[in-house]
């Protein structure tokens, strides 16, 4: 662990302003400096750096932080990650404690694994640009597919000689152990090079470590693989990494875009042609991890397809996954037999960049236009297809996209909407069930351990409140929500969208809907979150004629009692409100204002938990305290932010 003298150097050194210029072009204004926010796409700057301060904020996405934060997001890096960062740019020299004895001999087990990949690196690539044969052999075949030198070295491409062993007899006269080279995948078990006669593709983590190879063959051999890659060690999982990521992740960010490919080459090409926000699935489909990857820096993904149908067709069925994690999808469909190497080389990087951006088509739009053409005047196959695209569309998590996709592909596939609708419930609902099924399981299992004896970690650390007032305190903002949901659901809420209050309210607190603390609130929001999956209206009437007596008289009184903050709200929790009383039938404004509430207390318990962590980090003399203050600072900044839009004082 980094020693805290150098944590405090580096704090005391760093300069907030010029952390950020590194990565964001930077104005001055006044006593502050202004620019382009790099953690959403925006036109108008409203990203703000104050060097006196040592702070930054974005106006815009509510992002704020100092230095170290900033290196932390904008790079994904852990906190002593981001704290080696900045002592490498500004040249400080980090004391670290002294590791357990296992954790430093796993450390550097890994570290030698590193190690030797990266001298594997320098001898192939020693070997392509320094030896007779890499020259005439790798080297020429790299030029002749246009690759420039600069490409080339930056992607570290190298040549592995037909030898049996030139590179373990290299490595082993050089230090290196066999049992080294045999872990990280470069020496087979008989002893000899893994990687014989190809131009190599190194491999990179998302910190620029060499984790593995991909390895080309120079002539066509129908028995040869055209590439193998290195097999799956302790540092590298093929499904896990995206290749060219490190090169790409800053300019995902920026164009908030990323394009993915299948192949290095294609990586390397349109690289070199200054698109640079690229990375390729090495010729799998995509995994979760992947996907994860990808999500950490943008929302949207920008697929290119070989033009082939059937390699398309194949592609379609896996997109499900990537629904799943709320990215959006665009698909480019090459022209056939190309892929974006050679469509690139064919027609220029203008031209390319017109068609990749004219031909993007929305994926559900896509499946929904190609299976219409499929299915055209076969009303078997349209049953089936629309089958297809339902399935689709219930994998996307927002409410509110779902709804505007059925209308699109209604009219896209000429059939009814509410066809369409109810066909999409259907399957969210079943979704429904199936994940509150597994939830019940999980519950099962905890249950059943705690009664063995056993302690299971909570997946989640269960909140305690120490002081009734907490409880409360949250209580009344469920029943603030629960009152408006009950009393004015099926307010229309927005009316392009045709979405109600109850849909608004339950699309917000679906995910802490588990974390209510009464019981009937959450029963009664749970009521509503189904009969808006089953496609049917939330009204105040359902509420009052339910079966359960308990749903009956709870709907009563909110419906009845007249409204009315509680007496000694402002006190005690210090907040002010701008409106002493609200109107009761201002159902919109209501339910917006009442779910910033309800999340505002929400941070404030968290912000409560974390000072209790901190004390005790402290008082433990353990260092891990500022991870944790880091911590405080960003819930501070988004419950402001939230308090800001309440209108609130904070105190
Ligand atoms: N691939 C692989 N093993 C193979 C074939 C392909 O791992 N035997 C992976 C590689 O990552 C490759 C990608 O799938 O880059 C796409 O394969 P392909 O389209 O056949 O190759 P290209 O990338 O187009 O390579 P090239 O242009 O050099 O033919
Ligand atoms: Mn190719």
């Amino acid at each position: 662990m980094i020693k805290k003298k150098s944590v405090e150097e580096i704090l005391e050194i760093a300069k907030v302003e010029e952390v950020v210029q590194d990565f964001v072009q930077l104005k001055r204004r006044g006593v502050s400096m202004i620019g382009l926010c790099p953690f959403h796409s925006e036109k108008t700057p409203s990203f703000n750096v104050s060097p006196a301060k040592g702070i930054y904020k974005c106006f815009g996405c509510g992002k704020a932080g100092d230095a170290v934060s900033f290196v932390m997001e904008h790079e994904n890096l852990t906190f002593p990650e981001a704290l080696r960062y900045l002592a490498k740019k500004y040249g400080v020299k980090l004391e670290e404690t002294e590791l357990s004895q296992e954790a430093r001999q796993e450390q550097q087990f890994l570290d030698s694994l590193y190690i030797v990949n990266q001298y594997a690196r320098d001898y192939y690539q020693d070997q392509l640009f320094n030896t007779d044969l890499g020259k005439s052999v790798g080297l020429n075949y790299f030029r002749e597919r246009g690759f420039r030198e600069d490409t080339i070295r930056k992607f570290g491409l190298g040549f592995a000689p037909d030898k049996m062993d030139a590179f373990v007899v290299k490595a082993t006269h050089d230090g290196y152990n066999s049992d080294l080279m045999k872990k990280v995948g470069l020496m087979s078990q008989y002893g000899r090079d893994f990687f014989r006669n190809r131009v190599m593709f190194p491999i990179h983590n998302l910190s620029g470590k060499v984790i593995g190879f991909g390895g080309r063959i120079l002539v066509k051999d129908v028995k040869a693989p055209k590439y193998i890659n290195t097999p799956e060690t302790e540092i590298y999982t093929k499904s896990k990494v995206l290749y060219g990521a490190y090169f790409a992740k800053r300019a995902i960010r920026q164009e908030d875009e990323c394009i993915l490919v299948e192949g290095y080459t294609d990586v390397l090409s349109l690289h070199q042609s200054g698109i640079e926000n690229v990375v390729a699935s090495s010729g799998t489909s995509l995994t979760v991890d992947q996907i994860r990857l990808i999500k950490r820096n943008t929302e949207n993904i920008k697929i290119l397809y070989d033009g082939d149908m059937a390699g398309i067709k194949a592609a379609l069925r896996g997109m499900g996954m990537v629904l799943e994690q709320g990215l959006n999808v665009k698909i480019v469909v090459l022209p056939e037999g190309e892929d974006p190497d050679s469509y690139l080389k064919q027609v220029g990087v203008e031209a390319f960049k017109t068609y990749i951006g004219k031909e993007a088509k929305d994926f559900i739009m896509f499946q929904a236009g190609m299976l219409q053409e499929e299915a055209a005047g076969d009303p078997i196959k349209k049953a089936n297809l629309i089958k297809d695209i339902v399935d689709s569309i219930a994998k996307i998590p927002e409410p509110i996209k779902r709804s505007l996709y059925v209308r699109e592909c209604a009219r896209i596939m000429e059939v009814e909407e509410q066809l369409l609708v109810n066909e999409t419930n259907k399957v969210v609902a079943q979704h429904f069930k199936k994940q509150q099924q597994e939830k019940e399981r999980t519950q099962l299992r905890q249950f059943e351990a705690e009664q063995d004896g056993f302690a299971v970690e909570p997946a989640r650390p269960v909140l305690k409140p120490k002081e009734d007032a907490i409880a409360s305190g949250d209580a009344f903002q469920e029943k603030d929500i629960i009152r408006i949901l009950v009393a004015g659901g099926s307010t229309l809420f927005d009316q392009d969208d045709n979405l109600t209050v109850a849909q608004y309210l339950l699309s917000n607190i679906e995910d802490v809907l588990e974390d209510f603390d009464n019981k009937l609130y959450q029963r009664t929001a749970n009521l509503a979150r189904e009969r808006i999956l089953a496609g049917e209206e939330v009204s105040t009437a359902y509420f009052l004629n339910h079966p359960d007596p308990e749903i009956r008289e709870l709907a009563i009184n909110l419906v009845t009692s007249p409204y009315e903050y509680s007496e000694n709200w402002a006190k005690r929790w210090e907040i002010f409100l701008t409106t002493q009383k609200m109107p009761d039938d201002n159902f919109i404004n209501d339910s917006t204002q009442s779910l910033k509430r309800f999340k505002l207390r929400k941070f404030d318990k968290m912000i409560r938990q974390n000072a209790e962590k901190i004390k005790t980090l402290f008082e433990q003399k353990s260092d891990e305290y500022l991870l944790y203050l880091k911590l405080d600072q960003k819930l501070k900044a988004v419950r402001n932010q939230l308090a800001e839009e309440l209108g609130t004082v904070v105190f």
